[in-house]
């Protein structure tokens, strides 16, 4: 994610520029995305804006509505019909996993955006937020969620005297003397508070980032804040964030080795002992390397982890299996832009994650003979925003929650899908740019159905073993696991990657069970659908959807939810076979037993207040500068701008803000941190 810090930090130096430029007549200017906008900076009052319009907003990633082409049928065509011989009990297989939380699957959401997906302030909590979070919570007992990013590594807390009132996050782009650096992110306290009021709603647990830019500078400030604040909600501290790219960020020399940072880490550490504010100090996690220079193992031969074992909760990777850099950021030297259409393929099958993963296996198991869980800290589809068509297609659906099992497979232990701004395709959620709260809603990313539907995969009891059962001759187009839970077979994933509205590529896996209770006499099972690998919307899990468009998510289910029963037939050998259909394109969570369905079925739904108010905006006067650049296109400049809450929940006292308020005390918000920048 370094490209995008560093090429739109150039874009909002020019923003601050033209603001602080005395123009008395409208002023240009230029967006992230190629979006010009006028920028009155006269004072006049805005002009009345018309309704929204879609073509500006297909402008950006993540409200892109076209739709590719499903690739063709592959060649040969896999069998149609296949058997599924699996163990009842756990004990009688090889190669299970370790066990694992429902909550394998969490988000990596960047510091700069909170505003805009978390909330304001702890008066300010995104509802719609809120209500996802808690579709998670109560299928997998919590949420794992990651608050950094580049951002981290600059980042200070500061008392919140220091900070415009009601302001939580600004940045401080003058403390930045290079134009292209990531520029400082200043926060209060209330930034922890805020997590903590969101975890007083939903079971929501956190995982922060210490900042390493400077090691002769270091910050504590946030370990000593979130550990007091957070208490037992607060899951680690992230040390160095992919620190193998420290020097190509410029905040180290070219020469920065994995035994720099194994030494920096190392100074951290003793810092954290120093620091009586600090008590607990076994809860770092590294050395999340990205793919750069260095592999896993060049830290693990350092020492890093018999070193620093105590001091160390979680080993960490983070990875991106491609980019799409060169179409983001045209004329940056990347080169040509890639052709969507084309990559689309490499991720509708099963070798797609089985790739990813595989230069991770020995981490994994050197984690395990650690004693540390193993986790992939941030990933996503591609770097630079994902590919729009790809990353956020019914594809993608399949991909994530492939690639998720593969890992909890190989004994990873979580992996958290990251969520940018509104210029990224692949975000399991997006909030309507901020000066579209009075009319939109949450636009719902392909990916949450597959996080939504990892939890039902792995319950909640902490003891979920996942084997991939290689199906149909281990065809990389028709992948499936098995899951034992508390020792017995639970459930069976089955995914068919083609598309085909004929039906002739629907096919039927007869799963029968040996040992154990055998097999049942029934089965329930969920569907994950949609009539295309390409679409983007209208995706039902157990026919319901959290989307029927963009901006029409309020984080609630749509429509009447339907489990399928499938009678077990006699195999004709004095057993019984389960005969269970898997469309094309299609998933099937097929339960083993009802406890398995009852346990992934949560009877109470918990919602959070989420009243629609229309045009709001354009009621009131908001200085334009505000309206006109909070087009939601920047994590940099929105996350000055307030967030694009509808309406709040404030944990202490359930209370309801206006929502037209809400918003436009946002606005207003934005503004004022102008102001002061000039
Ligand atoms: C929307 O996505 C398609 C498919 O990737 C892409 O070709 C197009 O450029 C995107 N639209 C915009 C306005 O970026
Ligand atoms: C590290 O970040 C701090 C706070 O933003 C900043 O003051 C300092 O200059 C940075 N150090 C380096 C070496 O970039
Ligand atoms: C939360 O943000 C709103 C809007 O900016 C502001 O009015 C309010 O005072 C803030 N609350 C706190 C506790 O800072
Ligand atoms: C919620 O935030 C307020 C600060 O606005 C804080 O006083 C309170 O302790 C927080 N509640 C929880 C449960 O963290
Ligand atoms: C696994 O990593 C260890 C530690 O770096 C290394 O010594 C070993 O050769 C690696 N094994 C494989 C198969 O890559
Ligand atoms: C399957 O995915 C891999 C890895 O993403 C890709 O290289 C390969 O081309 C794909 N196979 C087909 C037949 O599309
Ligand atoms: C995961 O760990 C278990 C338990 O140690 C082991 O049996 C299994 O082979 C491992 N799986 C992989 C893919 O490494
Ligand atoms: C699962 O693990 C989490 C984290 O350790 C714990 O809080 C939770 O109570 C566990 N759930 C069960 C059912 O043991
Ligand atoms: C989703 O389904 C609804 C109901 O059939 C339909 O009105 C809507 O247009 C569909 N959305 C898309 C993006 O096709
Ligand atoms: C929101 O901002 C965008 C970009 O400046 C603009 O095209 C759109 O019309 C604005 N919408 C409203 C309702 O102001």
């Amino acid at each position: 994610m370094r490209m995008l810090v560093g090429l739109r930090t150039v874009a909002l130096s020019s923003l601050f520029f033209l603001l602080i430029s005395n123009v008395t007549a409208a002023v240009t200017v230029y967006g992230q995305t190629g979006v010009i906008s006028q920028v009155q900076t006269d004072g006049s009052s805005p002009t009345a804006t018309s309704s929204a319009s879609s073509t500006f907003y297909t402008g950006l990633a993540a409200y892109n509505t076209t739709v590719l082409t499903a690739p063709a049928l592959p060649n040969p065509l896999p069998a149609t019909q296949f058997q599924v011989q699996l163990q009842g009990s756990s004990q009688d297989v090889n190669g299970l996993s370790i066990a694992q939380s429902g909550a394998f699957l969490g988000f990596s959401i960047e510091m700069s955006v909170v505003t805009q997906v978390i909330g304001l302030n702890t008066s300010f909590i995104n509802p719609v937020f809120l209500n996802l979070m808690a579709l998670l919570s109560q299928r997998a007992g919590r949420v794992d969620i990651r608050v950094g990013g580049n951002t981290q590594e600059t980042a200070v807390l500061v008392d919140s005297s220091s900070l415009p009132a009601g302001i939580m996050i600004q940045k401080d782009k003058a403390a930045s003397s290079n134009p292209t650096e990531t520029p400082t992110l200043i926060y209060s306290a209330e930034l922890i508070y805020l997590l903590s009021n969101v975890s007083a709603l939903v079971n929501a647990r956190w995982y922060l980032g210490i900042p390493m830019n400077d090691t002769t500078n270091l910050r504590l400030g946030i370990a000593e804040v979130a550990e007091a604040v957070l208490g037992q909600n607060l899951l680690g501290l992230q040390l160095g964030n992919e620190p193998d790219l420290y020097a190509g960020h410029g905040h180290r020399p070219s020469t920065y080795s994995q035994f720099d940072y194994f030494g920096e880490f190392g100074v951290v550490v003793q810092a954290m002992q120093d620091d009586a504010n600090i008590p607990f100090r076994n809860n770092l996690i590294g050395p999340s390397v990205a793919t750069g220079s260095w592999t896993p193992e060049m830290v693990w031969d350092t020492g890093f982890i018999t070193s620093y074992t105590s001091s160390l909760i979680a080993l960490s990777v983070e990875h991106y299996p491609d980019d799409n850099c060169a179409a983001a950021f045209p004329d940056s030297g990347f080169g040509d832009p890639k052709d969507t259409q084309a990559v689309f393929s490499d991720y509708l099958n099963h070798t797609s994650g089985i790739n990813i993963i595989a230069p991770y296996l020995n981490s994994s198991a050197i984690a395990q003979q650690s004693g540390k869980p193993f986790l992939m800290f941030e990933t996503n589809s591609a770097s630079c925003g994902g590919f729009p068509g790809v990353s956020d297609s019914f594809g993608a659906t399949l991909w994530a929650l492939d690639y998720g099992l593969q890992m909890a497979a190989s004994n990873f232990s979580g992996a958290l899908l990251h969520v940018g701004g509104s210029d990224t395709a692949y975000n399991p959620f997006t909030p309507p740019p901020t000066n579209e709260t009075g009319f939109h809603e949450w636009t719902i990313g392909s990916t949450f159905y597959s996080v939504l539907v990892m939890t039902e995969a792995l319950g909640n009891t902490n003891t979920s073993q996942v084997i991939d059962i290689q199906a149909n001759n281990n065809n990389e187009f028709t992948p499936g696991y098995a899951i034992y839970e508390q020792g017995s077979l639970s459930r069976v994933a089955l995914f068919n990657y083609m598309t085909d509205p004929s039906g002739a590529n629907d096919y039927t896996a007869s799963i029968g069970v040996s040992g154990g209770n055998g097999t049942p006499s029934q089965v329930s099972v969920k569907y994950l659908q949609a009539p295309s690998v390409a679409v983007k919307q209208n995706i039902t899990w157990a026919g319901q959807t959290l989307g029927t468009d963009i901006f029409k998510a309020d984080g609630r289910f749509q429509g009447s939810e339907s489990v399928q029963t499938v009678t077990c037939t006699s195999d004709g050998n004095g057993g019984n076979v389960c005969n269970v259909k898997v469309p094309a394109p299609g998933f099937a969570l097929v339960f083993m037993s009802d406890g398995a369905l009852q346990e992934s079925s949560p009877t109470s739904v918990s919602t959070f207040a989420t009243t629609s108010v229309t045009k709001t905006v354009n009621t009131v006067t908001v200085d334009p500068s505000v309206l006109a650049t909070s087009n939601g296109q920047d994590g940099k400049v929105r996350a000055g701008l307030g967030s694009t809450s509808k309406g709040s929940a404030n944990a202490a006292q359930s209370s309801i803000v206006a929502p037209g308020i809400a918003t436009l005390l946002a606005l207003l918000a934005g503004a004022s941190i102008f102001r002061l920048r000039m």
